[in-house]
């Protein structure tokens, strides 16, 4: 199967993707359900955005939009405003039917349901659940696109179904006292950066009824070792002779930056390890927060120039289990992959292992924001090394 997608020539920072997939051809091996599989129906009602969207501006009666004293998580909100990135997440074809398809083929699950939507967009969740015949379904949303959802609702003859309330969830009053479910596309890059998983959890601690369903309710984060020479030489050594001039302490920087962007699987040198499992329905928003062994096997001879970190979700309680990778290995997400660059090349190999351990936290400064310390470990016949690298993702 092939992806096709914009690069960036600048860089490996977020981008807008193109996703193009070909169905007729096969796929990599995923435990999870193919997206793909939906009701015909589904698929050509489900693009709700029509041509005269416009960018919504920011509410000047807000009182978080100030000018030049705009905090970082104004310009996070604001972000949410534009339809571009809404566009992006829609055209995710793996994401949103997935998100669909959960919807429509467990319909027994939201039938007279009271449906809490946390970070509705443009309302799409919202629309699958009504759909399907969801008693209520409330939309919150706090940019600018809240106004855009409220219209799209009317548009699509739901607004007796579906209330959409503009602002933060943790500052809304709902009109009602519990909700039957949650459901809401809250991952960021990494899983963790953007921190929108405390706002959930924040909504299910206020709203959800006594064995409500949150969905979806399992989120795993994963690592693995790749072979990636020409591409650390081009984004981390460059910046040691730029035209002859030394900038390394740029290129100190610049490997602390995790980046984001498409692994292809034949570049994968070692095993993979889970490193963490968060039970959505369960957890407390400090388990975000953690440190992790890992061991990772070679499985071939060959040079490691980085970790690659990615996340699969499930909904375990539909019919059957349903999710999807964001892996190397599995159909490209507009989260792909995130890559963290070591210091050292290390020679491994077949057999060998790599050791270590990788916490994972808040940045104390910015929540959003992700720390995280990658300590490592290869004690080998060609190889030996052990250092603890620190990454920020911002
Ligand atoms: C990843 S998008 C998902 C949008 C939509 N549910 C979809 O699947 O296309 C997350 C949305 O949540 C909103 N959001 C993030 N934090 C929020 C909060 N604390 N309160 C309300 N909305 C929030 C953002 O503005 C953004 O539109």
């Amino acid at each position: 199967m092939e992806h096709e997608y914009q690069n960036n020539p600048s860089g490996k920072m977020p981008q807008k993707i193109r996703f193009e997939y070909d169905d007729d051809e096969g796929e990599e091996e995923s435990r999870f359900q193919d997206p793909d599989e939906t009701i015909e129906e589904a698929a050509t009602e489900s693009s709700n955005l029509e041509e005269d969207l416009t960018m919504c501006d920011p509410d000047p009666d807000d009182a978080s939009v100030i000018g030049a004293d705009k905090t970082s998580a104004d310009y996070y909100f604001d972000s949410y405003s534009h339809f571009g990135i809404h566009e992006e997440m829609l055209k995710d074809v793996v994401r949103t039917k997935t998100y669909q398809n959960v919807i429509y083929k467990n319909s027994f699950l939201f039938k007279d349901k009271v449906v809490l939507d946390v970070g509705a967009g443009t309302g799409i969740l919202s629309l699958f659940c009504a759909k399907v015949g969801a008693k209520h379904v409330y939309a919150i949303e706090c940019s600018g696109m809240a106004d855009m959802a409220q219209e799209i609702v009317k548009l699509n003859g739901y607004s007796e179904v579906i209330t959409v309330l503009k602002g933060k969830v943790e500052e809304i009053e709902l009109p009602v006292a519990q909700v039957d479910i949650i459901i809401s596309e809250w991952m960021g890059y990494f899983l963790l950066y953007e921190n929108m998983l405390d706002t959930v959890l924040y909504a299910r601690n206020k709203w959800l009824v006594k064995d409500g369903l949150v969905l979806p309710d399992k989120a795993s984060l994963y690592l693995t070792a790749i072979e990636d020479a020409d591409y650390k030489e081009d984004k981390i050594e460059f910046w040691n002779n730029v035209y002859g001039f030394n900038m390394s302490c740029i290129r100190k920087q610049s490997i602390m930056e995790p980046l984001v962007d498409t692994v292809d699987q034949k570049q994968i040198v070692t095993s993979c390890q889970r490193l963490k499992t968060m039970d959505i329905a369960k957890m407390d928003s400090g388990d975000a927060s953690f440190t992790a062994p890992f061991k990772l096997v070679a499985e071939r001879d060959d040079y490691i120039h980085a970790l690659v970190a990615y996340f699969d979700v499930s909904f375990t309680k539909c019919h059957k289990l349903m999710g999807f990778s964001t892996g190397p290995k599995s159909r490209a997400t507009h989260w792909k992959q995130t890559v963290l660059y070591l210091e050292d090349v290390l020679t491994v190999c077949e057999g060998e292992t790599i050791v270590g351990s990788m916490t994972v936290a808040q940045n104390k400064n910015n929540p959003r924001d992700v720390d995280i310390v990658l300590k490592y470990s290869l004690n080998g016949r060609r190889c030996k090394a052990a250092r603890t690298q620190s990454y920020r993702m911002r």
